[in-house]
């Protein structure tokens, strides 16, 4: 059987360095689901409604997320928007914020109040520069005239390529690349630019986000050669790739039944999991081979390559609650519903069969 190498395997807790753990009941309810997804390490997103574009509010949120769940690191950023200016960052840095998150206006959830010019900000970009704060990226260009979903994030990389010869000491985050063309540019750029890749980008080609909402996300899955890209790099052992499972919980309501269909993958109760699924069909359909799936891949992928790229902030630390993980093939299987009083949301894949996951240590 696929990968049945790996039952019972003991593996460091991964780290995601791509969540949306929202605020208020959503919060409530995925916050306590990172642990069960293998994860002790998060890069929290900061589209939240108001987006979080000041120290104080970015400060608050870590607050609220540590009193639901403290045994996970959480990395806050901000959001890039006018109100930021070189004093921001200057504070941003002092006060621990990682990185800002830059949203093309108008392209994804929570995104009205994102960057339609990126040259007014380069001197919040020199400032990043200066004290080494990361640049996320979301990497795409509105649709436009000839630019659709499935050539959005093609077309953003000239300024992707422009961004870095300008800034080439600025630590650039693309996110959740879904293409061939963004994995080619990212490993032609220096290393200072790496991207992260969804554990749903690595399974998905875009007729199962058309046929299904839950699979509906920004960027959108493309084709089965970006997909298989994806694979490749993910097990390249490239330290330029590394997981961020942009896990994005909408209300069930929100992806059935509204006017229009959310954006966004749910897969945090099974982040870990679900990239194992991944790579599993990828030998199965022989895009990898089982001999390209090894421990240390899985290791690099999951958590080590990430955490060097982030630095100190987010190193797994020596012995403790919460840093050693075991999978067990086939023993798992995906809720159908995650929910509470107040809210639910459908996770990926609902219904079937994944690895089972515990905490060992
Ligand atoms: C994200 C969300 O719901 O916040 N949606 C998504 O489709 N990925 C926003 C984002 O990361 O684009
Ligand atoms: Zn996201």
């Amino acid at each position: 059987m696929t990968l049945s190498k790996f039952d019972g395997i003991e593996l460091p807790a991964s780290a995601d360095f791509h969540v949306h753990l929202r605020d208020g009941d959503m919060m409530e309810l995925v916050v306590p689901t990172i642990r069960q997804g293998g994860v002790n390490t998060v890069y929290v997103m900061p589209n939240l409604v108001p987006p979080i574009t000041t120290v104080e509010h970015a400060l608050s949120y870590k607050t609220r997320l540590q009193s639901l769940e403290p045994n996970v690191t959480y990395l806050m950023s901000l959001y890039l928007h006018p109100s930021i200016t070189p004093e921001t960052i200057i504070s941003a840095k002092a006060a621990g914020i990682v990185g800002v998150k830059s949203y093309p206006a108008g392209v994804t959830t929570n995104s009205d109040s994102g960057v339609l010019d990126y040259a007014s900000f380069y001197p919040v970009f020199a400032e990043m520069e200066k004290q080494d704060m990361i640049l996320n990226l979301h990497g795409e260009c509105p649709s436009h005239g000839d630019i659709t979903v499935m050539s959005a994030e093609e077309r953003f990389l000239p300024t992707l390529l422009d961004l870095h010869k300008r800034f080439p000491k600025l630590r650039i985050v693309v996110e959740h690349l879904s293409t061939a063309a963004a994995v080619e540019t990212v490993l032609k750029c220096g290393p200072t630019v790496v991207g992260t890749i969804t554990a749903h980008h690595l399974s998905l080609i875009v007729d199962n986000a058309l046929g299904d909402p839950f699979c509906f996300c920004k960027p959108v899955a493309k084709l089965v050669e970006d997909r298989n890209a994806l694979l490749k790099a993910a097990t390249s052992g490239n330290k330029k790739f590394f997981f961020g499972s942009d896990s994005a919980p909408h209300p069930r309501g929100a992806k059935r039944g509204g006017d229009k269909i959310a954006a966004g993958v749910f897969t945090q109760p099974y982040a870990t999991q679900y990239v194992l699924d991944a790579f599993e069909t990828g030998v199965e359909s022989g895009v990898l081979r089982e001999e390209d799936v090894t421990r240390e891949v899985l290791e690099n992928f999951l958590g080590r390559f990430g955490r060097e790229f982030y630095g100190d902030v987010a190193r797994q630390r020596g012995e403790g609650k919460g840093q050693v993980i075991r999978l067990s093939k086939g023993k798992g299987k995906v809720a159908e519903i995650v929910q509470s009083e107040k809210t639910d949301v459908v996770p990926f894949r609902k219904g079937e069969v994944t690895w089972e996951l515990e905490f060992i240590s």
